[in-house]
């Protein structure tokens, strides 16, 4: 199954930052977004202070993210790791992403996407404005000792399922052990909208929640013997195999049994070695743009830009990726480009592997098999990996240095001859073909050397 990628929002690019929070108002626009906060809002006994509080979490994190990714397929949620991210001048609260603290009169957010002014976060309840509070109630998150604290417990939960066991992971990293603390304190830390029921009201309720569902995952990897807790005798909902609310109520029937496994639900997080390839490669394609300063070369005005076809919906993993299709719209690019071409997707976004330099064998996808992740398999498209390897940039730049100037000596002598009548008809298709090689290829060495920043 496809393994979507949930990253810590700390790595996101500018761009995949941007994509989250276009999303995420796109939900809030079509309503969808506020029924997020109403069913937590009559979630209380539910989805907390139990066994379930894990599961119940797991499933409305997960159906958040399908709905955004019904607006935007390439969006994940990305998770909020507090211990490090644990200041109120993180990025995680920059004004291009989830904007900052609230003003100190009244708590209301009014930086970034979701500050009341924008007239795009205007909240349905407990509003009307977006509140935080960094710090008031609170002084500090949790710290990586205290996850440790809860990762260390084998058992999941113990009896009587409630907030006052002190044994237990799921108690512990809920936070109601010595609390508030780890789930309980990021709540509190933030403040604001985020402490009262309504709290999925601030989009950092749902980096907050994947954060805590890493954790489980991370505690079920850590202890792959360890069952969920209780099979039965617990309170109602919060059994292993008992429906959950606001869900069964729309005859839908979704248990903790069926949440366990998360790579079962389509998606893992960065630290498994096991996510699936991003689009990334694709989005980051510049367009192709000419210098003024080539003296040779004359280019039509109308000369078009590369335009990618993703017809990937629905992302694939490794051995049925098929290809990707990408075209230009019209204007020929010669035979270096065909109208349309299939470019093998080269790699994988993992941490590993970006910083992989040679083969790397692919978790999770054909048995055995080994992808070199820089190979060069088409004009353009490989350029951003070949970046990664040492050495690779500026042998790759050479070489096409050299490519851009027997092209244009070629081209030179070519309308040298057309100028002078003596070009040959199939002489002049030549020389239309050198000119769309020489764009081609200088597009490929502006990208390569455009992106080094990146
Ligand atoms: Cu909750
Ligand atoms: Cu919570």
């Amino acid at each position: 199954m496809a393994l979507r990628c949930r990253k810590n929002q700390a790595t996101l690019t500018a761009a995949e930052k941007s994509r989250f929070v276009a999303a995420v108002l796109a939900l809030k626009a079509n309503g969808t977004y506020d029924t997020y906060v109403a069913d937590h809002m009559g979630a209380m006994a539910d989805a907390h202070r139990g066994p379930a509080f894990l599961p119940w979490h797991r499933e409305f994190v997960r159906r958040f993210e399908l709905d955004l990714q019904a607006i935007d397929p390439k969006v994940t949620l990305p998770y909020w790791d507090w211990t490090v991210d644990n200041s109120p001048t993180s990025s995680l609260w920059d004004s291009s992403f989830l904007g900052g603290n609230g003003r100190p009169s009244d708590g209301w957010v009014t930086t970034g996407p979701f500050a009341f002014s924008t007239g795009n976060w205007t909240l349905a309840s407990d509003g009307p404005a977006l509140r935080r509070r960094f710090g008031m109630s609170a002084p500090s998150l949790s710290t990586q000792n205290d996850v440790n604290w809860a990762m260390n417990d084998p058992t999941y939960d113990v009896a009587p399922w409630n907030m006052f066991v002190v044994d237990g992971f799921r108690n512990k990293l809920e936070g109601w052990v010595n609390g508030p603390l780890l789930h309980n304190l990021a709540h509190v830390w933030v403040g604001g909208s985020m402490g009262p029921m309504s709290s999925p009201n601030d989009p950092v309720f749902f980096l907050h929640h994947c954060f805590i569902d890493k954790l489980w995952a991370d505690w079920q990897r850590k202890w792959p013997t360890s069952a969920y807790a209780p099979i039965s005798g617990g309170p109602a909902g919060h059994n292993l195999g008992d429906a959950m609310q606001p869900w069964l109520g729309r005859g839908q029937t979704v248990t903790p049994a069926s949440v366990l496994d998360h790579h079962a639900l389509g998606y893992a997080y960065d630290n498994e070695g096991v996510c699936q390839p991003t689009l990334k490669f694709i989005d980051d394609l510049p367009t192709l743009k000419f210098r003024d300063d080539i003296p040779t070369l004359k280019f039509r005005d109308d000369f078009p830009t590369l335009k990618f076809v993703d017809d990937l919906p629905t992302l694939k993993f490794r051995d049925d990726f098929p290809t990707i299709k990408f075209s230009d719209d019209g204007g020929g690019l010669g035979t270096r480009n065909k109208a349309v071409d299939d470019v093998k997707l080269p790699g994988f976004d993992t941490p590993d592997f970006a910083k992989a330099q040679g083969d790397v064998t692919l978790p999770g996808a054909g048995v055995g098999r080994t992808a070199a992740p820089f190979v060069l398999s088409t004009p353009h498209h490989s350029m951003a990996w070949a970046q990664d390897q040492p050495g690779a940039l500026q042998a790759a730049a050479a070489n096409l240095e050299l490519e851009l100037r027997q092209l244009s000596q070629a081209i030179a002598e070519r309308e040298q001859a057309l100028q002078q009548g003596q070009l040959m008809p199939q002489e002049e298709e030549q020389l239309k073909q050198l000119q769309a090689d020489y764009q081609a290829v200088l597009a490929e060495y502006q990208q390569l050397c455009g992106g080094r920043t990146g």
